[in-house]
């Protein structure tokens, strides 16, 4: 495939950081944005990408002014929606705040980042949106209830989109990863801000000790993750001779969980068939 050139949401750690290593290492081009000071990123402009600040929680008008302000002097041909973070917490108890702002940066953000490119991709009627979706956009996880509902919504806006774009030539793909060792659990990173019911205390201490212990202990690789992901946008390694899909989980703990649900729901639709049939109006 020719030389492509990339443009990364979220780059100061974890898979941004790396999606810009490996596809400098790949010899494509990437420009690399963080929220903040681009100083931030300086060793990623180091390396060689162009470098740009951009926080995806930003009003849709400043998001266009950056997006213009790249378009001036570059071609973007694959753009990653990868900012993102995890406001955790009970599911009754993180406050209605909380889960707008989980939606600002992990929904809102995507929405808004993706509208600004889609003309640029409609105009020249070629480019790939990749989503950064989750096992947790899968299937809910206990104390990540803002988190899941954010990426449960990605899954859908993926396949909206598919839908809407194939005949612009624009691909989008959402890939569902487990769980990788970044900076996402991190104590500085993890949001965990709510409001304690006593009834909930033995549920909210299981949580607690599952997010300490996954901290650091993920068994997730985030270069291989984004050597696959870079591989199926540019059907090389492998990707090579694979038709290209629309959505791919990546881990195994992620195939469990996809393989645990979905048998679960062809259970319940082969069980309650019957019922589910019986609403139409009769002839
Ligand atoms: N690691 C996993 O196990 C895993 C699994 C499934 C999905 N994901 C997804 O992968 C993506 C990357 O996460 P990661 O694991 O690499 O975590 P990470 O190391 O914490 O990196 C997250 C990145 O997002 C940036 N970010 C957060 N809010 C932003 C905003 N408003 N505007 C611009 N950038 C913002 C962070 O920048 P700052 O440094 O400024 O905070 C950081 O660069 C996320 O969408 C996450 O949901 C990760």
């Amino acid at each position: 495939m020719p030389q492509l050139t990339w443009l990364i949401t979220g780059c100061t750690s974890g898979l941004g950081e790396a999606f810009v290593r490996g596809i400098i290492a790949r010899g494509d081009k990437v420009i690399a944005t963080t929220r903040g000071d681009v100083s931030r990123i300086s060793t990623l402009a180091e390396a060689g990408a162009k470098t740009f600040s951009l926080d995806v929680t930003a009003p849709r008008s400043e998001i266009d002014a950056v997006v213009q302000n790249i378009l001036k002097e570059n071609t973007i041909d694959v753009l990653v929606n990868n900012a993102g973070y995890v406001e955790a917490g009970l599911a009754e108890e993180v406050t209605y705040e909380n889960y707008v702002n989980q939606f600002e940066t992990n929904f809102f953000g995507v929405v808004k980042t993706t509208q600004a490119l889609l003309p640029h991709f409609r105009e020249k009627k070629s480019g790939t949106v990749v989503f950064l979706g989750s096992s947790g956009g899968l299937a809910g996880e206990p104390g990540a209830g803002p988190y899941c509902a954010t990426k449960h919504a990605l899954e859908g806006w993926n396949d909206v989109l598919r839908l809407e774009t194939a005949h612009l030539g624009i691909r989008p793909i959402i890939f569902e990863l487990g769980f990788f060792r970044t900076k996402i659990f991190n104590k500085d990173n993890l949001r965990f801000r709510t409001t304690n019911f006593s009834d909930n205390d033995p549920i909210r201490e299981l949580v607690g000790g599952m997010v300490q212990q996954v901290d650091g202990n993920q068994p997730g690789d985030p270069a291989k993750a984004v050597s696959i992901m870079v591989d199926v946008v540019k059907g090389e390694g492998v990707a090579e001779g694979k038709a290209f899909p629309n959505r791919l989980p990546l881990g195994p703990d992620c195939l469990a969980t996809l393989r645990k649900h979905r048998v679960n729901d062809l259970l319940i639709a082969n069980e309650w068939e019957e019922v589910i049939r019986s609403t139409n109006f009769d002839p």
